[in-house]
């Protein structure tokens, strides 16, 4: 499976990375970054940070500093550290796997270059990809399909992380995301009705740490920065691999119960970046919703069998 990885390194980014790493089933063509857990300074030097520990051969992509509602928000430091890995101790990177020019131009060459053939898994900001949209319209019918770490639709009782809520990707650049959905490409969505059902306890991140080694030996210190805002702030007792379960909707959509329907972002307001589905089988649409495309959004997940396939996997 040909993969464009969209990202914004971001400790369950780095999750995502080493997943993809061990994953032989799939051929990383590019790790492009966006501004959202840190600045896209730090966003981009994570990406190549990553790429080298993990020994990818993707080319880093740096992607867009602004996104398209033009509202400048980056993530508190709370959450992925003031340099988004945890505040891990980050050697000067080799820049010589970061292509030249932007990431929304490589994804549109990339995707002309496999037509039919490239899977992009987005885990931040959507705003590479709308650009990619804006400048060339024919990517939607080109790309093979869209996964998305975003939102939250009320499933299982969960609702936003950053307000109450949006989740923080769709809230990061909720017209970005909107105009994904409004495009006619398959599109799934691995959002929070899902992503909290993936918890690594400290017990799994040492035995990872144990069994795997040194990149896993990583994470884990990564993640004791991650651990403590779950803990104060959501009173959980593990940090939430929210983008690593992207990576396995790809490879194991059968592990996932979903619906279909119209997606909608709420543009601006108080409730900017909630998401909702208007789902399929409640058939005639409000006018507001008319023309938008049928796409899919997971309400379910096998929980325990991710985390197993993470652990055999890394
Ligand atoms: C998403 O927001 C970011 O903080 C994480 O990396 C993840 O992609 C979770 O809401
Ligand atoms: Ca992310």
């Amino acid at each position: 499976m040909k993969v464009i990885f969209d990202t914004d390194p971001g400790i369950d980014d780095a999750m995502a990375l080493l997943y993809l790493s061990k994953l032989p089933e799939i051929e990383l063509l590019g790790i492009t970054t966006v501004v959202g857990n840190a600045s896209i300074a730090d966003t981009t030097r994570n990406a190549l940070f990553l790429r080298q520990k993990f020994g990818l051969v993707a080319p880093v992509v740096r992607g867009a500093e602004f996104t398209l509602d033009e509202v400048v928000k980056e993530e508190p430091a709370a959450v992925h550290g003031h340099n988004g890995l945890g505040d891990i101790d980050i050697p000067p990177v080799d820049e010589a796997g970061l292509h030249a020019g932007t990431a929304s131009q490589f994804i549109i060459d990339t995707v002309r270059a496999h037509p039919g053939e490239v899977t992009i898994i987005a885990v931040g900001r959507m705003t590479n990809l709308a650009l990619a949209l804006r400048q060339a319209p024919d990517v939607a019918t080109l790309t093979k399909q869209v996964i998305i770490m975003g939102g939250a639709f009320g499933y299982q009782g969960r609702s936003g992380n950053i307000t109450p809520l949006a989740e923080a990707n769709i809230h990061g650049d909720p017209v970005g995301a909107d105009e994904i959905f409004m495009a006619e490409w398959p599109v799934t969505v691995v959002g929070l009705d899902v992503t909290h059902d993936i918890i690594l306890d400290s017990d799994y991140l040492a035995r990872l740490a144990d069994e795997a080694g040194e990149n896993a030996e990583l994470l884990r210190q990564m993640c004791g920065h991650y651990a403590k805002f779950y803990m104060n702030v959501m009173g959980l007792s593990g940090v939430v691999g929210h983008d690593l379960l992207a990576v396995t909707y790809a490879l194991h959509p059968e592990w996932f119960e979903v619906r279909r329907g119209a997606i909608a972002v709420v543009r601006e307001g108080l409730a900017v970046g909630q998401t909702a589905l208007w789902p399929a089988e409640r058939g005639g649409v409000h006018s507001a919703w008319e023309g938008r495309p049928h796409h899919t959004i997971c309400v379910g997940v096998d929980g325990a069998k991710v985390l197993e396939h993470y652990h055999s996997a890394v």
